[in-house]
């Protein structure tokens, strides 16, 4: 019972986080979207700086924007906060974080073949990692870069392709992503509490002089260009948790880098669209061909075992044989009907490897996670080695042809 409650639990979290990021996302991009209507005509009202209108739900919206505090505004309980969203999604992060990749660092976050450290280390390096990232990405801001906007791109673009290599030497694949995408959505939900919010509560606190300065202003609008370049980017990374040829092949963290320009010059494209009316080519030219850059390095390194299963697929009796000893000494501690791994007690996503039949109806997610990838066995905890992955990648591509045979 205690199972069917923990599983309950975290799938809970998984929820209310996906729930609480579609919201932030839905606000962050609809404040953009206002700010853009605003720039297209002047405001009407006295001190507004800005004023759009928009059609949707039941009625016609007048949005009006000041930059100081009003004499005929509601009382500040009556302010609608749009914080609770951000709020919630970093806390059900954390919790994520904490009850997943922290809970069972071994399996999540570690891989014994990257490097050999205790779960704590591990756990340590991640939560000081994101700190730490966080801080360094506030002081490239703060810094005199500020001024020259391409150094400073160009500056973030360097320290996270750099950063995604550091992870990639301490934990799994999947740690690796995990950590890059935590890291990310922190950069672009915590900036409202860093940034946004002091300022905002300085222009309640004193009407006159809790004005933002021009400078300041400017610099807003620069972070705000730069959280929305990186936001499509954490949700595929988020998505491709449970992606293992993403996350877990030989060269992901080299994914990342070209994912966040992938996600840069898709919302430049929309935002020069909105913009300009301007339909930009280029943007389209540079997503395709690095898009098929990403296919290519989740490739590398495993292509070889599908090509050399085919020239060895006539005889499939000693396959059968060893692949089963394999998937018996490697999986099915954990893949099993009732599984003997302490702290699993269903065999994960239902993928039950215990007799034949079993394993070759897995065969094609085998390939996935174990050969075309090393998502499986989790952090490699049960030792499978690069020789053995080859031997399942040719018994897959030996049962893959018995199969299309059928049809
Ligand atoms: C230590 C326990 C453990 C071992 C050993 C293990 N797995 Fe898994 N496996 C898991 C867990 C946990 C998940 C669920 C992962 C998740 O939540 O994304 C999983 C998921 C899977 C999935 C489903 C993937 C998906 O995203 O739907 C497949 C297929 C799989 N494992 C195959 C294997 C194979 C093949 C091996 C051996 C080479 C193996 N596993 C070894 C724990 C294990």
């Amino acid at each position: 019972m205690e199972v069917f409650f923990w599983e309950w639990s975290t799938y809970a979290v998984r929820w209310i986080h996906a729930i609480a990021g579609i919201v932030w996302l839905g606000f962050f991009f609809h404040t953009r979207e206002l700010d853009r209507a605003m720039a297209r005509h002047s405001a009407t009202q006295p001190n507004a700086v800005g004023e759009a209108w928009s059609i949707r739900g039941f009625g016609i919206y007048r949005t009006v924007k000041y930059l100081s505090k009003q004499d005929d505004m509601p009382s500040e309980k009556l302010l609608v906060w749009y914080k609770w969203p951000n709020i919630v999604t970093i806390a059900t992060g954390f919790l994520l974080l904490a009850l997943i990749y922290y809970s069972q660092a071994e399996l999540y976050l570690m891989d014994i073949n990257v490097f050999v450290m205790p779960a704590w280390q591990a756990i340590i390096l991640s939560i000081c990692g994101i700190l730490l990232a966080l801080s360094i990405h506030e002081a490239i801001y703060r810094s005199s870069l500020k001024q020259n906007e391409k150094a400073i791109l160009i500056v973030n673009f360097i320290f996270l392709t750099g950063l995604s290599f550091f992870y990639s030497n301490f934990f799994s694949g999947r740690g690796t992503f995990m950590q890059m995408g935590a890291t990310l959505g922190l950069y672009v939900t915590s900036y409202f509490f860093i940034n946004i919010l002091p300022s905002l509560n300085k222009l309640l606190k004193y009407p006159v002089d809790g004005q933002p300065s021009p400078e300041k202003l400017q610099w807003f609008l620069m972070r705000g260009r730069h959280n929305n370049y990186l936001v499509l980017t954490v949700v595929f990374m988020m998505l491709a948790m449970h992606f293992p040829l993403a996350h877990s092949g030989k060269y992901s963290w080299s994914i990342i880098p070209l994912l966040i320009v992938i996600g840069a010059v898709i919302r430049h494209y929309f935002d020069t669209f909105h913009e300009t009316g301007k339909r930009l080519v280029w943007p389209w030219a540079v997503t395709v061909s690095l898009a098929l850059s990403v296919i290519f390095l989740s490739a590398l390194g495993t292509v070889l075992v599908r090509q050399s299963g085919h020239k060895t697929a006539g005889s499939t009796q000693p396959f059968n044989l060893s692949a089963e000893t394999i998937l018996l000494s490697r999986c099915s501690m954990c893949h099993a009907r009732n599984p003997d791994w302490v702290g699993i007690h269903l065999p994960p996503k239902g993928v039950v490897l215990e007799t034949s039949d079993d394993m070759k109806y897995w065969a094609s997610e085998i390939e996935k996670v174990a050969v075309l990838s090393s998502a499986m066995p989790p952090g490699n905890i049960t030792g499978i080695t690069d020789e053995e992955r080859a031997l399942l990648g040719q018994w897959v591509v030996a049962n893959a042809n018995k199969e299309k045979l059928l049809f």
